[in-house]
C-alpha cells in the first residue's frame, strides 16, 4: 500500500466511525433493517415481511437476552401475549401422541424450499430430550423426559402445556422456543398432538 492509500484508507475509517457513534441505536436498527431489505429477497414462501419485528420481538432485541429484560417490560409483554392465545372451540387440549412424535422429530416447513401447502414439523427435538429412545437431541431447551410422568394430567396442566407451545412467551418472555401458534407454524390439532406427546401416559415422553 502506498502512503496515500493508507491515508485515504484511515480517512474512510475514521468516516465510518464518526458515522457511528452519530447514530441513535433506533438509527442503527432502521438502517440496518434497510440494508436487509434492499439485499434480501423473496423466495416461495419467504417473504420480506418476516424482517419486520413485532413488539414482543423488537423488546427482545432491545434487551437482547431473557435475563435482562426488565421484569415490568416481560410481565406486560407476558400478559400480552397470554391474551392472545387462542384455545381449541372444542375445549380439548391433548391430541395423538404418535402424530405428535412425528411433529416433534421433523424439521420440515416454513423455508423457501419447502411445500406451504404440507404441513410444518415443530423440531422440538433440535432443543429439548423428550424421549429415551431418541439419542439425537438439542440441549437449548430443558429436558422435557417424563413431563406427563411428572405433572400430571390435570386440567390446569393441559391448558398450561397447550398455551405454552403455542406462544411460549406468554410465560417467558424473549424465550427462544418458537411461537407455535402464534405464528402459525402449527395448527390447532398439531399443537394438541404434541400436548399428547407430552401427557399420554402411553407416549415414549412418559415410558
Ligand atoms: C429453538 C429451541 C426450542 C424449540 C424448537 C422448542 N423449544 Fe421448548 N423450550 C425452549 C426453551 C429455551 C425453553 C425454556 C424457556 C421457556 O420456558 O420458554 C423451552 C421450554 C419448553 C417448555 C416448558 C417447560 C416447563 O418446565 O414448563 C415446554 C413444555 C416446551 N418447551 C415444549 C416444547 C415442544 C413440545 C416443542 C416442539 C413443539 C418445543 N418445546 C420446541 C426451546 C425450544
Amino acid at each position: 500500500m502506498t502512503r496515500k492509500t493508507i491515508l485515504a484508507v484511515i480517512a474512510a475509517m475514521a468516516l465510518i466511525a464518526g458515522c457511528a457513534t452519530m447514530m441513535s441505536d433506533a438509527e442503527v436498527s432502521k438502517k440496518s433493517l434497510q440494508v436487509m431489505k434492499s439485499s434480501f429477497k423473496e423466495r416461495g414462501q419467504a417473504k420480506l415481511d418476516r424482517l419486520d419485528q413485532d413488539e414482543v420481538q423488537a423488546a427482545c432485541s432491545l434487551y437482547g437476552t431473557p435475563d435482562k429484560v426488565p421484569k415490568d417490560v416481560a410481565q406486560r409483554l407476558e400478559q400480552g401475549q397470554l391474551k392472545a392465545v387462542r384455545y381449541p372451540a372444542d375445549g380439548k387440549f391433548v391430541g395423538d401422541w404418535k402424530a405428535g412424535e412425528t411433529i416433534a422429530q421433523s424439521g420440515a416447513g416454513k423455508q423457501f424450499n419447502d411445500d406451504p401447502t404440507r404441513p410444518s414439523g415443530a423440531n422440538c427435538y433440535a432443543c429439548h430430550q423428550l424421549s429415551k429412545q431418541e439419542l439425537s437431541f438439542g440441549t437449548i431447551g430443558p429436558t422435557l423426559l417424563n413431563y406427563g410422568k411428572l405433572r400430571g394430567s390435570s386440567e390446569e396442566t393441559r391448558k398450561y402445556t397447550y398455551a405454552k407451545v403455542y406462544n411460549s412467551n406468554a410465560f417467558s418472555a424473549c424465550s427462544n422456543m418458537p411461537r407455535f401458534g402464534h405464528n402459525g407454524i402449527l395448527t390447532e390439532q398439531q399443537i394438541k398432538d404434541v400436548v399428547a406427546l407430552l401427557l399420554d401416559p402411553e407416549s415414549p415422553v412418559n415410558k
